[in-house]
């Protein structure tokens, strides 16, 4: 079963419309993907034909009219300009985290040797960006979950990062008993019973839900901060979280706290100096 371009890009904006927001750019960029083409390309190729019984392509579009996302389907996301294999038993990077790499870049010396640790590694886009921007530093990367730990090797071995970067599986820091110059994390911080939309329910629970309140998880990282003496924090939070911090380390000495926002100018992370 073969049709033009442009039809195939009809009918499957049709079967799109009313699961997704944009359901024809959706369609779009699951051709491109599926063509492996850019969109110059899509444009002005509207009337090649294409194989639309590709079994490949009928498996993306039904999975796609059940909201799964893009990104699980090709394997493929990008973060900071750089592309990643993705799967399903990882968080998929979201724009919002880059601004948390500038922040690491604007408050620590390129040129620094330094143990980063960061906790929940997830598909490995942070330690992978860290370790390629600070050249002396030794990662070492945790998550409690064996599906993200095995993104994030088959990510650090496409980088070529494995002498640099060590994965290790465990609960915060529990797994980690080296003084820790730096800790980055984007950890879980969504409430429990938060009502998300649908595309959602395809990602792993424990990397979005960070208990009852929330900020459950922030807290025992704000615990292990000064109970390890740890000069550095730079961490990701929810928009509505800030006064939560803010309250948390009230009784915590502390020699700054900045808070950064994200493109739409909400609050979206904090960096700690204790
Ligand atoms: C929001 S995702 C972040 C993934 C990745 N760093 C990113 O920014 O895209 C949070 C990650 O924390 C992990 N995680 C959840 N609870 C954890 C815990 N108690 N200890 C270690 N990792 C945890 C999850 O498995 C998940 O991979």
């Amino acid at each position: 079963m073969s049709s033009p371009l442009k039809e195939l890009h009809a009918d499957i904006t049709t079967v799109l419309e009313g699961v997704v927001e944009f359901p024809r750019r959706e369609a779009e960029l699951l051709l491109m993907a599926f063509l492996d083409c850019n969109q110059l390309y899509f444009i002005t190729h509207q009337d090649d034909i294409v194989d639309a019984g590709n079994p490949r392509l009928a498996e993306w579009i039904e999975k796609r009219s059940r909201n799964v996302p893009l990104e699980y389907l090709t394997n493929r996301v990008s973060f900071y300009s750089r592309e990643f294999y993705i799967d399903e038993g990882a968080l998929i990077p979201r724009p919002e985290t880059e601004h948390l790499i500038d922040e690491v870049l604007s408050h620590v010396n390129k040129e620094e040797e330094m143990t980063i640790v960061e906790v929940g590694v997830g598909s490995g886009i942070i330690s992978i960006l860290l370790a390629l921007h600070f050249p002396k530093a030794h990662c070492i990367a945790v998550d409690i979950s064996p599906r993200a730990l095995s993104v994030a090797r088959c990510n650090i071995q496409a980088f070529g990062l494995e002498d640099r970067i060590e994965l290790r599986e465990g609960d915060l820091l529990a797994c980690v008993s080296e003084k820790i110059d730096l800790l980055v994390s984007n950890p879980p911080y969504i409430a429990d019973d938060a009502s998300l939309e649908s595309n959602l329910s395809y990602e792993p629970q424990n990397a979005l839900f960070g208990g009852s309140v929330g900020d459950e998880i922030i807290q025992r990282l704000l615990d292990e901060v000064y109970a390890r003496s740890i000069p550095l924090f730079v961490c990701e939070m929810g928009y509505d979280q800030r006064l939560k911090v803010q309250e948390y380390l009230k009784s915590f000495a502390v020699q700054s706290l900045e808070f950064y926002k994200d493109l739409a100018s909400f609050d979206r992370g904090f960096i700690l100096k204790t």
